[in-house]
């Protein structure tokens, strides 16, 4: 497909009615930075993509809750099965423990949070996402990102932290470091649902380690403020 067919594809007359054989279907079609400007645009094209094959099993397209504004923007790794029926990211016990993780810094989800994941369709029996499949949808968070402009974006897993960042390290190596991308902090922490296996709080383990990183994050955003 020639460049010209494709800036047509994204062409601002095509959001009022979105064309459905014009969204594309392959995922070697760029979706250049600047194609969407709103997020509903972006979403209309995500319920109708078919750019990896998760667009033939999702029931839902997961794009993000939370407020557009948002300093922080929590980025996870795919939808589960809560999340593909409701079409909103960590709904299901993982997204309970992460609420509850962002109200202990006195956080609130709906004012200071966006939450997304690095890929919007559900993998089938939750397995992890393929690279081709992360590489596929892509362009959408980087969208979401130029977007809503976060000043921190915050991933959680391994799968997260490759996807955005190209970075094989373990989860165990870099959570709670600061890593500068794209002119934007961002911090690896450890997936919530890591978390619900280790329940422990004794000093060192998982669930103290991400109390660490929470505050690092609260303390942050309080000095970016001011
Ligand atoms: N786990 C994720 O990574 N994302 C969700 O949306 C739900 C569970």
């Amino acid at each position: 497909m020639s460049d010209d067919k494709q800036l047509n594809l994204f062409d601002d007359s095509n959001f009022g009615e979105p064309a459905l054989e014009l969204i594309p279907k392959d995922a070697k079609i760029p979706i250049p930075p600047g194609t969407y400007q709103t997020i509903n645009q972006l979403a209309e094209h995500c319920q109708r993509c078919h750019r990896c094959g998760l667009g033939d099993t999702r029931t839902h397209a997961v794009v993000g809750r939370g407020n557009l504004q948002a300093p922080i923007m929590i980025v996870g790794e795919a939808p589960g099965q809560n999340e593909d029926e409701t079409g909103l990211p960590f709904v299901g016990k993982a997204g309970q423990l992460l609420e509850k993780i962002i109200a202990s810094v006195n956080l609130d989800t709906e004012r200071d949070v966006y939450i997304c994941n690095i890929i919007k369709c559900r993998p089938p029996n939750n397995r992890v996402p393929a690279p081709k499949e992360i590489e596929a949808c892509k362009p959408y968070l980087l969208e979401q990102i130029r977007l809503l402009n976060p000043k921190i974006i915050l991933l959680t897993g391994a799968t997260a932290v490759r996807g955005m960042l190209g970075d094989k390290r373990g989860i165990t190596t870099i959570r709670g470091t600061w890593i500068e991308w794209e002119g934007r902090l961002c911090m690896p922490i450890f997936h919530p649902s890591y978390l619900l296996y280790n329940p422990s709080r004794e000093p060192n383990s998982p669930k103290w380690l991400m109390w660490q990183d929470i505050q690092a994050v609260r303390a942050k955003l309080d000095e970016i403020r001011n």
